[in-house]
């Protein structure tokens, strides 16, 4: 299975790695079929996300998939980091190995996550369609 480089870079050296104490939102979500578990944390100010975290018990898909969607959100209004799609961080990783296309779902649902949990802290009212299924039934085989 042939990794690109930035793949590897970001499962080797993964950017924003760690917990935000007080974070604004919290976003766990795990994946049934391999039992990995992706965790982010985001701080908001200014409906701006200033600092955001993670933690991943993962493959190495799962880890450089957090670490690139981290980079993508880093400085993002809440808005435009809704928008953030499993294929945005794939695509921005160069891709990824067909059978490792699922791994990057977790990034994109653990966003998701925690901006759905901001909203609901600060009593932000949102479309529930937004927080809707990613598409992804996890029917692949993680090896
Ligand atoms: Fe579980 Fe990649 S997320 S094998």
């Amino acid at each position: 299975m042939a990794y690109s480089a930035k793949v590897m870079d970001h499962f080797q050296n993964p950017r924003n790695v760690g917990k935000i104490e007080n974070a604004d939102g919290v976003g766990e979500v795990g994946n049934a079929k391999c039992g990995d578990i992706m965790k982010i944390y985001l701080k908001i100010e200014d409906d701006c996300i200033v600092d955001v975290k993670f933690n991943t018990f993962g493959c190495a898909s799962a880890i450089a998939t957090s670490s690139m969607a981290t980079e993508l959100i880093k400085g993002k209004p809440v808005s435009e980091a809704l928008t953030l799609t499993n294929k945005a961080v794939v695509e921005a990783l160069d891709g990824l190995p067909p059978v490792k296309i699922h791994c990057s779902v977790l990034a994109e649902e653990a966003v998701k996550a925690a901006i759905k949990d901001y909203y609901d802290k600060n009593g932000i009212e949102y479309d529930a369609d937004l927080f809707g299924e990613s598409g992804c039934s996890n029917c692949c085989h993680c090896d």
